[in-house]
């Protein structure tokens, strides 16, 4: 049969890591797929740059328009990134009949619905495993794995770069921007850093989840993201001494009211699988109501493991692309006319557990004043440790943990607290999530 050729649109971590892999693992893949699958042709921005692959079979070029519009070209790899260029280019693409395989999760969670509607009348496949958990096969799990279930709730480490710089800081001690540059040393962040220490990276991947985990239609626009700059050393200690573990988890919950999708830093239980999950490692908690809890694990980002589930979408692509498009497995998991229009619930809405830290002055009746005001809103008090002041200062920190509250109570609360005469500066706010 025929050989299967492959256009590479962006030769960087990504780009790169796919040629190899499709190089090196060649023979094993025609056995696997039935055919023989080569990249004939790639775009890259700038050809005198030195690459970490193997280029001399491939005919490079910096247009990438030149090799959508290649008729010898069966399937696309989108690894440039972005979503403008990226948008009009996998358009353009499936305009001329071609199957798309991209690793660009911010492309898919916001312009997905276009682009698998245009998929879907023109009969085409767009594949988007590495957009999410990097090397971790998630979205098969989810999509065709986990099938039979009503999925309940999902909660991931899906940042590898967050991670990695949370636990270099708990770990050694080691300052937050330190740690960014090596993350982008060795390829893990995004173009623009701030999406993956703000929660935007994660925001786009917890968006492609529920709508794979609950058949809604991809709504990056209702997700509430909280990055981690905010997150001191002093908080994560405190956190251990409770018992808990910080990790900034992405987290999609249906409930009577609506769907939570929310992306935060968060406590969990150190004894949880999860809250040992450690450096660019990424992990996706599912619970399902036939299966339960289930964990995926794997390395979130890096040039090998995303190129892994790359290389799984181009032969998922060839191994279905003579099969009839209505019986091929659907891009969101649900068929395109059963999507739910369950709303998403607006952050005043979720409820949850809450770690509080406040400076308070050392005298009575301060912490009467806050136990008051949690009271006024119904907020029941779990633990509180009040620490010594530091030598020479007139106020002490104050840490607690809440039960499950509503997070719009929670807000009143806190603004009651922070003007107190007796309190300093702003209340330290971490969610914490039990995951049980
Ligand atoms: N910047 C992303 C991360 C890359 O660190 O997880 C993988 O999507």
């Amino acid at each position: 049969m025929k050989p299967v050729r492959i256009g590479v649109l962006g030769l960087g971590t990504v780009g790169a890591g796919a040629v190899n892999v499709l190089q090196r693992n060649a023979a094993e893949i025609a056995r696997r797929a039935g055919r023989e699958i080569i990249v004939t042709r790639a775009s890259a921005r700038d050809l005198q740059r030195q690459r970490n692959c193997d280029t001399q079979d491939i005919e490079l070029t910096t247009d990438p328009c030149q090799i959508i519009a290649d008729p010898k070209i069966d399937i696309i790899l989108e690894l440039i990134g972005g979503d403008t260029l990226a948008r009009d280019l996998v358009l353009q693409a499936v305009a001329n009949g071609k199957h798309v395989v991209t690793a660009n999760k911010a492309l898919i969670a916001l312009h997905g619905n276009e682009i698998f509607d245009k998929a879907s009348a023109a009969g085409v496949m767009i594949a988007f495993e590495a957009a999410v958990a990097g090397g971790i096969p998630i979205i098969k799990a989810l999509r065709e794995g986990l099938s039979g279930n009503q999925i309940e709730w999902l909660a991931g480490i899906i940042n590898g770069t967050g991670n990695f710089i949370l636990t270099e800081m708990r770990d050694k001690g080691r300052d937050f921007a330190d740690v960014l540059a090596e993350a982008q040393e060795l390829g893990y962040a995004e173009a623009d850093p701030t999406f993956d220490v703000q929660g935007i990276d994660a925001g786009h991947k917890l968006t492609i989840l529920a709508s794979i985990a609950f058949g809604i239609p991809l709504q990056f626009d209702k997700v509430y993201t909280e990055g981690i700059t905010e997150i001191t050393r002093s908080d994560v200690a405190y956190a251990e001494q409770l018992g808990y573990r910080i990790k900034h988890l992405g987290i999609a919950r249906k409930t009577g009211r609506g769907i939570e999708l929310r992306v935060h830093p968060t406590l969990i239980p150190e004894r949880r699988l999860i809250a040992n999950v450690d450096g660019v490692m990424n992990a996706v908690l599912v619970k399902g109501d036939a299966v339960g809890p289930t964990l995926y694990y794997g390395a979130g980002a890096g040039a090998d493991p995303t190129a892994s589930a790359v290389v799984a979408d181009v032969i998922d692509v060839v191994r279905v692309m003579t099969s009839d498009p209505e019986n091929r497995v659907p891009h969101l998991a649900f068929q395109p006319d059963a999507l739910a229009d369950i709303p998403v619930l607006p952050m005043e809405q979720v409820e949850t557990a809450y770690y509080l830290r406040l400076q308070a002055e050392d005298k009575p009746g301060v912490l009467a004043d806050i136990t008051r005001i949690l009271a006024d809103h119904r907020i029941s008090i779990e633990a509180i440790i009040q620490k010594e002041p530091v030598a020479g200062e007139t106020t002490l920190p104050v840490i607690m943990l809440t039960q499950k509250t509503m997070e719009r109570e929670m807000n009143a609360a806190i603004s009651k607290i922070e003007n107190l005469a007796t309190i300093t500066g702003k209340v330290t706010r971490i969610r914490v999530e039990t995951l049980g």
